[in-house]
């Protein structure tokens, strides 16, 4: 397994800055803000938006108590806490290729709720459970991490029951650029990422695996008060030292990605797909 530098930093971080923590100890994506002007960015406010995000996913595949739900790329399991938090009687299972986020996630969600909660080591591209398993598959931010998002589809039309939806956030690259203008780049700070998929290309992927397409939602404008509250965290020093507390990749990684969102050339989508009853 390639490793993502920025959970190598956030891993060897996280315990010694309390921002950093309560930013991205529980969810590592981007924030969802209902009213992106309303935005505060304060350490709060974006934990809120992290939640938010989270939420608006898991409300795509429209999670019910008792169900099963699986969350690929679970990261420290913020998703699954969520879900242990919102619901009742649901068997919840965290899959990561990274078993260090792994022994993090354990550590943070205990079940409530006549809930379950198992967090598993493995591929999104070859999941290690049975056909027709879970009622929901989850993948917030992670699908342009995985090796192949045909594969990926393919996995989860599997070990869906019929009836069960996928529901998954992504960066989409702008139908108006030629498909091969991004695809897949070695970002420095976020590691290996496929940012090439478009719209399109997800309402044809989702006809190949069998899939039908129930939601769709361009939330970019939502999430972009996420790189205003990035560039205030990268500014903050220490509290010990008088040096930034963000690497230098980690503030020209982000600022690539800010600049192709803000000229609407990568936009940020919630999609849920239907596997027929
Ligand atoms: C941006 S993080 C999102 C984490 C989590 N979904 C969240 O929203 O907090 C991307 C995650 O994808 C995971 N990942 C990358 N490649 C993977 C693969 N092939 N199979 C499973 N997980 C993978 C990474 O380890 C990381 O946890």
């Amino acid at each position: 397994m390639k490793k993502l530098p920025y959970f190598d930093y956030l891993l060897a971080s996280l315990n010694e800055n309390n921002d950093l923590e309560k930013s991205f100890g529980r969810h590592v994506h981007w924030g969802y803000w209902e009213t992106p002007k309303l935005a505060t960015l304060s350490v709060d406010d974006f934990a809120q938006a992290a939640e938010n995000l989270s939420q608006l996913v898991f409300n795509a595949a429209d999670v019910k108590d008792g169900q099963s739900v699986l969350d690929v790329g679970c990261g420290f399991g913020g998703t699954i806490a969520s879900l242990n938090e919102t619901h009742r009687g649901l068997r919840l299972v965290g899959l990561n290729i990274d078993e260090r986020q792994l022994e993090r996630a354990r550590q943070q969600v205990e079940a409530i709720e006549n809930n379950t909660v198992e967090f598993q080591q493995g591929d999104a591209c070859a999941l290690p459970f049975a056909d027709n398993s879970f009622d929901v598959v989850l993948a917030v931010e992670c699908i342009f991490h995985f090796p192949s998002r045909e594969k990926f589809f393919n996995e989860a039309f599997r070990v869906l029951k019929p009836g069960g939806y996928l529901a998954l956030s992504d960066f989409v690259l702008s139908s108006l650029l030629p498909s091969r203008s991004l695809g897949k780049v070695n970002n420095g700070f976020f590691g290996d990422c496929d940012i090439g998929y478009t719209k399109e290309k997800y309402y044809a992927l989702a006809k190949e695996s069998n899939f039908s397409l129930c939601v769709d939602k361009d939330i970019t404008k939502n999430t972009l008060p996420t790189y205003n509250y990035l560039r205030s965290m990268f500014i903050k020093k220490d509290q010990n030292k008088s040096r930034p507390s963000s690497p230098m990749t980690a503030v020209l990684s982000t600022l690539a990605i800010e600049v192709v969102s803000r000229l609407n050339l990568l936009k940020y989508y919630v999609f849920s797909f239907q596997k027929p009853r």
